[in-house]
């Protein structure tokens, strides 16, 4: 994990209390701490860095990231295809990251995408802000993102069927920048970071992942600023009780608080003078996009994901 993360990070365990995270630092090179740890000087919780991977998600247990589907080898491959495709030269690929990353300005400061995966939009923020993290529960995309960080390309195994494989290179082009990326181990429902501190925050297919959608957003809120903030949600809204319980869904329903689109009840709540995300934002027109996850050659996903993108 690179050095200069350290000014943003608190404890996550402590919310909504905010403690810096003290650095026990054991091997580093070159700004980048290899092996150490973080430590709260409040409630004395440590968060470890191993091979540089920052393990700052305290809500993820061992027993439910062993059976999490997004620490398996398949699906690590999948979502390198999906985030990647454009630049690989093949005819079935992607433009679903471009059309998103054409939505958001280029400002000054610092980007967060959330449940960012393999990292794609990461490193596509890195050209439009001075600084741009990437954080995700799963381990096995944060390694791969940071894999692809300190080496620019990196070897990728699909299926092809069966259990046929084939390999293909993916190098991220030049105006992707290393230097202005990180990626860490974290959970969206409680950010390791100081209030304000972002002024680009994005959340693409992920809220109807989470237990508490309504806790994402609340957290998306206060780690971004008052003012020079944009904010882009996109998600196909698959409501799921596998996810989160109907009471927790921010759409999908015939009555209550939320009863009737997603998409239109957060951009309802992010446009509200006033409750959980003041002060407000002004919410451009809804778009779409075709999102693609590949299992193999012959079988894809294709999923709308709905979008709205706003600033204040
Ligand atoms: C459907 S994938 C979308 C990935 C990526 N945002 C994209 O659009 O390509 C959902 C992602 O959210 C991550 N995730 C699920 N729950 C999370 C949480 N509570 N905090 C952070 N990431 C989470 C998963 O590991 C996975 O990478």
């Amino acid at each position: 994990m690179k050095k200069q993360l350290l000014d943003l990070l608190i404890c996550p365990n402590c919310l909504p209390g905010e403690y810096s995270l003290v650095a026990d630092i054991i091997e580093q090179q070159d700004g980048d701490i290899h092996t150490g740890a973080l430590k709260c000087p409040q409630c004395a919780s440590l968060f470890p860095i191993i091979d540089g991977l920052a393990l700052l998600d305290p809500q993820t247990s061992e027993d439910e990231r062993q059976t999490n589907k997004y620490e398996s080898e398949e699906v690590v491959s999948s979502y390198l295809w999906s985030h990647f495709s454009d630049l690989l030269d093949d005819e079935n690929g992607s433009q679903a990251y471009t059309t998103w990353a054409g939505v958001m300005r280029p400002q000054a400061g610092i980007s967060l995408d959330a449940g960012g995966a393999v990292g794609r939009f990461t490193f596509e923020m890195s050209s439009k802000c001075d600084f741009s993290i990437g954080l995700d529960t799963s381990q096995a995309f944060i390694r791969a993102a940071r894999q692809l960080m300190q080496e620019r390309s990196m070897v990728v195994s699909l299926k092809d069927e069966g259990m046929l494989r084939k390999e293909t290179v993916i190098r991220l082009p030049d105006d992707w920048r290393s230097d202005r990326v990180e990626f860490i181990v974290a959970n969206a429902l409680a950010l390791p970071f100081r209030k304000k501190t972002f002024n680009m925050f994005t959340s693409l297919n992920l809220v109807d992942k989470v237990p508490s959608p309504m806790t994402h957003l609340q957290e998306m809120n206060r780690v971004t600023r008052d003012t020079n903030a944009q904010f882009m949600l996109s998600d196909p809204f698959s409501w799921s009780t596998e996810a989160a319980p109907k009471d927790a869904w921010l759409g999908g329903k015939t009555e209550g608080d939320f009863a009737g689109k997603g998409l239109a009840n957060v951009a309802t709540m992010l446009a509200k003078k006033q409750g959980e995300l003041a002060p407000s934002w002004q919410v451009d027109d809804p778009g779409h996009v075709w999102w693609k996850i590949r299992t193999h050659s012959n079988h894809y996903e294709l999923i709308r994901s709905c979008f709205i993108h706003a600033k204040r």
